[in-house]
C-alpha cells in the first residue's frame, strides 16, 4: 500500500512531525479538492440547514484565507467573530497539538487541570468567581438559564421565566432558540419550551412592564449581534442592572459574540460600568477551537450541584487548553486595544466616505463588532457577492447590512482595504 507524508503537525518543542497517510485516503481527497468539488459534495451529503456562498476555504493564516482553488481572501468575518487571534495563531495551534498529544479527553468525573486554569483565568478577567465549560454558545446559555432557575429555587424565589429581548439570538436549540426573540427562528418547530418572555431591547418602561412574580432572569446581548448590531443608549444597560436588583431577578449577559476583545474590551459589559450575575462566552474563546463557558458570581453559582448539569466534552483537556493560548495571545499582542483602534479607524474611513455621498447611512458597533447600514436601494447580498469576488469576505445581515467581525489582529492597511473594496462595491451593485 502507498504512504504520503502530505500533512504534518507540530510537536511538543514545536519541531514538524510528519504524518504517515495512505495515498488515497480521505485526508488526501479533501486536500486535493477544488471549490467546485466541495460545493457538489456539500449539497450532495449535508443536510441543507445553511445559505452557503460558492467559496471553499482550505488555509487561514492571520486575517487571510484561501480557498481550495488557491484564490486569497481578507478575511471580514472571522467565521462570525470566532477567529479574534487570527487564523491559526501559532501559539494557538502549538498548545492545541502539545495537548493532543498529552491528553485529549477524560471524563469530567475527574478533575482537569487545564479547565481549572482557564476558570481562574476567565475569573481573574472578569466578575466571575466560577466557570463552567460547555462546547457552544447555545450550550453555555443553556447551562445560564438552569443555572438562574436554580438559583430562583434555592432562594425560595417563585419566578422561573426568563425574559430576553427582540431580536436577540441565544442559539438554537430549543431552550435558546425559544430564548431568541426572533419570530422567524420559532416558525416549524412548535411546541417550543415555555418560560420565556419578551420585551423589546433598549427600553427600560417596556422591560420593567414584562417583569413580575414569575421572572428569575433577564437575559440580553449586550450589543445585539445577530439582530443587526444594535448598540443601546448609554444608560440602558446601568438601567437594566438597577431594575434586576430592585425587582430581585438575575441579570444575564450575553457575550458569546461580543466577549473577549471584540468590542474594543475585555467584555462588553465593561464599556457601560456594570457587572452581570451570570455571562456566557464561546466563539473567540478556543481561538477557533470549540468551546463555550458559562460564568457567574459566588453567591449564584453555588446554587449548583454535583448532578446538576454536565457535558461529557466541556472542559475537557484540549479545548481548555486552546482557550488558555488564546486568552494569552490575546493579551500579549494587545489584542482587546488593537480591537478598539482599529474599529474606530474603520468608523472614520467610512465617514470620510459617507460625506463624499455614498449610500451608506450609518456605521454603528464598538470595536471589531461593526455594521455597515446602507440606503435603501443598496442590496447587502449583492455588495457581500461583489466583495466576495474581489477578494474580500463580509457578511449581509438581512437585506441592508453589512456585519463585519474581522480578527482582532488587523492592522491599518488591511482596515483600508477592505474599506475600499465595500465601498466600491456599492458604487458597483448601485450603478
Ligand atoms: C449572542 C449569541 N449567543 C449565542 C449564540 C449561539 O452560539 P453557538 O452557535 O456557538 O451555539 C450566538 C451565535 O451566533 C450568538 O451570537
Amino acid at each position: 500500500m502507498s504512504t504520503a507524508s502530505a500533512a504534518g503537525a507540530p510537536a511538543a518543542d514545536g519541531e514538524l512531525l510528519p504524518i504517515t497517510v495512505k495515498a488515497d485516503s480521505y485526508v488526501n481527497k479533501v486536500q486535493m479538492m477544488t471549490n467546485q468539488q466541495a460545493i457538489e459534495l456539500t449539497r450532495k451529503y449535508l443536510m441543507p440547514t445553511y445559505a452557503q456562498l460558492p467559496v471553499a476555504f482550505v488555509r487561514g493564516e492571520g486575517a487571510w484565507l484561501w480557498d481550495a482553488d488557491g484564490k486569497q481572501y481578507l478575511d471580514f468575518v472571522g467565521g462570525i467573530a470566532v477567529i479574534g487571534v487570527g487564523h491559526c495563531h501559532r501559539r494557538v495551534a502549538e498548545a492545541i497539538c502539545r495537548q493532543a498529544r498529552t491528553l485529549m479527553h477524560t471524563s469530567n468525573l475527574y478533575h482537569i487541570p487545564p479547565a481549572a486554569q482557564l476558570a481562574r483565568r476567565l475569573c481573574e478577567l472578569s466578575f466571575a468567581d466560577r466557570a463552567f465549560f460547555a462546547n457552544s454558545g447555545a450550550e453555555a446559555n443553556e447551562a445560564a438559564i438552569k443555572l438562574a432557575r436554580k438559583w430562583a429555587l434555592c432562594n425560595n424565589k417563585p419566578g422561573r421565566d426568563v425574559v430576553t429581548a427582540y431580536q436577540s439570538f441565544h442559539g438554537r436549540t430549543l431552550a435558546t432558540v425559544t430564548a431568541t426573540g426572533q419570530e422567524k427562528y420559532h416558525k416549524n418547530f412548535a411546541p417550543l419550551p415555555p418560560g420565556f418572555k419578551y420585551a423589546p431591547f433598549n427600553d427600560i418602561q417596556a422591560l420593567a412592564q414584562v417583569i413580575d412574580d414569575n421572572t428569575c432572569a433577564v437575559m440580553l446581548e449586550p450589543i445585539q449581534a445577530e439582530g443587526g448590531i444594535n448598540v443601546p443608549d448609554d444608560d440602558y444597560l446601568p438601567q437594566v442592572r438597577q431594575l434586576c436588583d430592585e425587582r430581585g431577578v438575575l441579570l444575564i449577559l450575553d457575550e458569546v459574540q461580543t466577549g473577549l476583545g471584540r468590542c474594543g474590551k475585555w467584555f462588553a459589559y465593561q464599556h457601560w460600568g456594570i457587572t452581570p450575575d451570570i455571562m456566557t462566552l464561546a466563539k473567540s474563546l478556543g481561538g477557533g477551537f470549540p468551546i463555550g463557558a458559562c460564568l457567574a458570581t459566588e453567591q449564584v453559582a453555588n446554587c449548583f450541584q454535583p448532578g446538576d448539569h454536565a457535558s461529557t466534552f466541556g472542559g475537557n483537556h484540549l479545548a481548555c487548553a486552546a482557550a488558555l493560548a488564546t486568552l494569552e495571545v490575546l493579551q500579549d499582542e494587545g489584542l482587546v486595544d488593537n480591537a478598539a483602534r482599529m474599529g474606530a479607524l474603520i468608523k472614520a474611513l467610512f465617514a470620510e466616505r459617507m460625506e463624499d455621498g455614498l449610500a451608506i447611512k450609518q456605521i454603528r458597533g464598538h470595536g471589531l463588532l461593526l455594521a455597515v447600514q446602507f440606503a435603501d436601494d443598496v442590496p447587502a447580498k449583492q455588495v457581500e457577492a461583489a466583495c466576495l469576488q474581489e477578494g474580500l469576505v463580509v457578511n449581509a445581515m438581512g437585506d441592508d447590512r453589512l456585519r463585519l467581525a474581522p480578527p482582532l489582529v488587523i492592522g491599518e492597511e488591511e482596515c483600508c482595504r477592505a474599506v475600499d473594496i465595500i465601498c466600491q462595491a456599492v458604487i458597483a451593485v448601485t450603478g
